[in-house]
């Protein structure tokens, strides 16, 4: 039975999905730090983390059955993912089940900075009433510069609208058509520290985002300016953030998120009276951690099960509604790929995989993946899967191409794999589902076939001759071999055919080179397409 580790704090409710499956061993072990972690990793086949627990490197190469790491939350900056990727584990993530409380907590820092509620309430408890100090400042019809106009973006630009705020934004990946539909003046970057009253960042951290709030930017900022960080520590600047308070050019800092977390006690923006600070809260309510932990059993519980992919921050994801029409599809792609990469023994440097009709629709990205690990998995002694094949292949310069078609030749949906060697060479397979959703091969090379794809297969090349096939079948008749289905595939205006046998059992060296010896045969291949 798979094992799942739940190594972070997960609500109840999640933990209860968890452990009502008769089919799963669960244990719950929050709080495991990175040597815990590596202990105890090694026989788990999923780990279900938050933000605490650190995947790193370490962890994931003593992980001996690890197939998925599933993180209730968005980000995934604790596990990495790379490591991740090479070994074939899935990292699912839960990307919206906590926007709508974190973009609240952003308005709550935005209306607390404006009104100074943390100050004023600790000004009382110190036993004071301090009316004047606290005066605040009314939001209506200020302009709300935010940063990122991702799903938290949104919906903080939305309620900042309800609260009759003028909404300006910068994303470079979003058209200001977009925006505006949002009812957002979409802005360059220097046109929006010129024009905001208040500044909210809901990007990710990335090269680019790193210090996108520096010195520079707050040079350009008005006077009094109030900034709000929810998204990750280190795209505000911390030093800058320092200096133009202290300047007085900002009004007020309010930070949920650190580059150091925990944020040290001494903290060189603790001393400041305008700067109010919550520890990494912005997905914590009760309603959001339960929705991530729910959504990220299901996911874990699904691909464990189903091999279903939702969510993947290192692999296409499919709808949930897609996934049992694309997955025999899969099958389909990698035994093809497997296949082609066992009977022909070629070492690829470009693969190119054409999905025609239905294959197309569904995922061809998909697709892509599953043949290019098909192909390549005789290379390596660890499973090759969806994840891995991709960093594989570019580690080794291996260019991958896909293609959609529409429509052609005889079959409606069909995937067709081609791969090339260094020298030039080409090699084809084309293959199609049957009704009962069985893997066939269709072609191979210039060769007209209908194929099963499964178990124990010999491939012979052989003279289109009378008697060829009786030969052969004496020789697996004598080694009790039993054969389930013979195919054959004969090149018109040749006495060339190929002929595919899927056997009970896997073939003996010495039943090989006792076929191989008949004079009519001319190639020999004995491979297995699990
Ligand atoms: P998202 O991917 O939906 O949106 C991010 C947006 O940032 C995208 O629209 C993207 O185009 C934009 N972007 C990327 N580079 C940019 C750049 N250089 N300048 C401006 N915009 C850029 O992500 P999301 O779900 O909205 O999350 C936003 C951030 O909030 C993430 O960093 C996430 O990790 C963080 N987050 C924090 C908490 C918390 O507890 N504080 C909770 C959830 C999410
Ligand atoms: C996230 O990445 O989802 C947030 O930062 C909240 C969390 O830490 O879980």
């Amino acid at each position: 039975m798979p094992r799942v580790l739940v190594s972070d704090t997960l609500s109840e409710a999640g933990l209860a999905l968890l452990r009502a499956n008769p089919d799963l061993v669960v244990e719950y072990a929050p709080g495991l730090k990175e040597p815990d972690l590596v202990a105890k990793i090694v026989d788990f086949d999923a780990l279900v983390i938050r933000s605490g627990s650190k995947v790193t490197k370490k962890v994931i190469e003593a992980a001996q059955k690890l197939r998925v790491i599933g993180r209730a939350g968005i980000g995934v900056d604790n596990v990495d993912v790379d490591a991740a990727s090479k070994r074939g584990i899935l990292v699912m993530n839960t990307p919206t089940g906590n926007s709508v409380t974190t973009a609240e907590h952003a308005i709550t820092l935005i209306m607390s900075l404006a009104r100074k509620v943390p100050q004023a309430t600790a000004s009382m408890k110190a036993g004071k009433w301090e009316k004047t100090k606290f005066q605040g400042r009314e939001l209506t019809d200020k302009t709300l510069g935010v940063l990122g106009l991702g799903t938290i973006g949104r919906i903080v630009a939305d309620r900042a609208r309800g609260l009759h705020m003028k909404v300006i934004a910068y994303d470079p990946v979003l058209t200001p058509d977009r925006a505006s539909s949002l009812g957002v003046q979409l802005v360059p970057l220097p046109e929006l520290f010129a024009r905001a009253d208040v500044i909210t960042a809901h990007t990710p951290l990335t090269a680019e985002t790193r210090g996108i709030v520096n010195d520079a930017a707050i040079e350009k900022m008005k006077k009094g300016v109030l900034l709000v960080n929810c998204a990750r520590g280190g795209v505000y600047d911390e030093a800058a953030l320092g200096r133009g308070l202290e300047s007085g050019k900002i009004g007020g800092v309010a930070l949920d998120v650190f580059l150091q977390e925990p944020a040290p006690a001494d903290h060189p923006l603790f001393k400041f009276d305008n700067v109010i600070l919550t520890p990494h809260l912005g997905a914590s309510t009760e309603e959001a951690q339960e929705r991530v932990a729910l959504e990220v059993v299901e996911q874990v519980v699904n691909y464990l099960a189903t091999g279903t992919i939702v969510n993947a921050v290192n692999a296409p994801s499919v709808p949930q509604e897609i996934a049992p029409k694309l997955g025999p599809y899969l099958d389909l792609a990698r035994r093809l790929g497997a296949f082609l990469g066992q009977v022909e023994g070629i070492a690829p440097r470009a693969i190119e995989v054409e999905c025609v009709g239905e294959p197309a629709e569904l995922g061809a990205k998909a697709i892509t993946r599953a043949a290019l690990a098909g192909l390549l998995e005789r290379f390596f002694d660890e499973p090759v899967n969806a994840v891995s094949a991709p960093v594989l292949a570019e580690e080794r310069g291996i260019v991958v191409r896909e293609v959609r078609t529409e429509r052609r030749g005889k079959f409606a949906n069909l995937v067709a794999l081609r791969a090339t060697e260094e020298s030039g060479k080409l090699v084809v397979a084309e293959g199609a589902l049957a009704s009962d959703g069985s893997a066939r091969l269709t072609r191979w090379g210039d060769y007209e076939l209908d194929a099963e794809l499964f178990g124990h297969t010999l491939v012979l090349f052989n003279e289109d001759t009378p008697g060829v096939i009786g030969a052969v079948g004496t020789i697996l008749g004598r080694e009790n071999v039993n054969v389930a289905q013979v195919n054959l595939g004969r090149q018109k205006g040749t006495r060339q055919s190929v002929s595919v046998w899927n056997c009970d059992a896997a073939l003996s060296e010495g039943v090989l080179d006792e076929i191989k010896k008949l004079a009519t045969v001319a190639r020999v291949a004995s491979i297995s397409l699990k």
